[in-house]
């Protein structure tokens, strides 16, 4: 795999979206009458309000090949669930099923932590579900910290709460 982390053009965004969606349907995060699945396929709402990077496969048979995406929200977005000033938001880190196992998501990672420090964010913070454990894993091996005062719920499901400082 010969990977490139940017941002997602116009022309990746359906593709973004629907990859989205169906990586989180295929970890049983969400079922699929669940209207959060809506957001999750909205790519093009996210690049209006937020920075949506996308992990490209360029060495994919038959062209390039969105396998993973991002998107980095400020404080007061509308994408922020948790950030205050000074913080950027990680919100819907996503590796398509059949590109996983091999660091994509640990790419995307790392890009959006540079990207923070290049908006002049002081901390990057993110809420992950609580069954989300691989990606639980790889926050941790990153250097990111749990900050349990700012876990949170909603409709049912039980969020936690992520930081690094950059
Ligand atoms: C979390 C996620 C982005 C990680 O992407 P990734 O590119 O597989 O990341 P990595 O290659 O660094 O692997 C992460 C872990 O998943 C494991 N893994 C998951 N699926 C795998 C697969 N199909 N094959 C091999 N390993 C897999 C890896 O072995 C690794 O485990 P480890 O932490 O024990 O070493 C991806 O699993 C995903 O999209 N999950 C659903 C959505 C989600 O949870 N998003 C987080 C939002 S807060």
């Amino acid at each position: 795999m010969t990977l490139v982390i940017r941002s997602a053009t116009p022309e990746d965004l359906t593709q973004v979206g629907e990859l989205t969606a169906h990586a989180y349907l295929a970890d049983d995060l969400l079922s699929p009458e669940d209207g959060y699945l809506d957001e999750l396929r909205d790519a093009v709402g996210r690049a209006g309000v937020g920075t949506v990077l996308v992990a490209v496969d360029d060495g994919q048979e038959g062209g390039r090949q969105v396998v993973g995406t991002v998107t980095l929200a400020q404080a007061g977005s509308p994408l922020a669930e948790i950030a205050v000033p000074g913080e950027v938001e990680l919100r819907m880190l996503a590796v398509a099923p059949d590109a996983r196992g091999r660091g994509v998501g640990e790419a995307l990672l790392r890009a959006a932590l540079a990207h923070g420090t290049e908006a002049g964010a002081q901390r990057v913070v993110l809420s992950t579900l609580v069954e989300m454990r691989a990606a639980q894993r790889m926050y941790q091996r990153l250097g990111l910290r749990r900050v349990p005062a700012r876990d949170w719920s909603v409709e049912g499901y039980s969020m936690v709460a992520y930081t690094i400082d950059l």
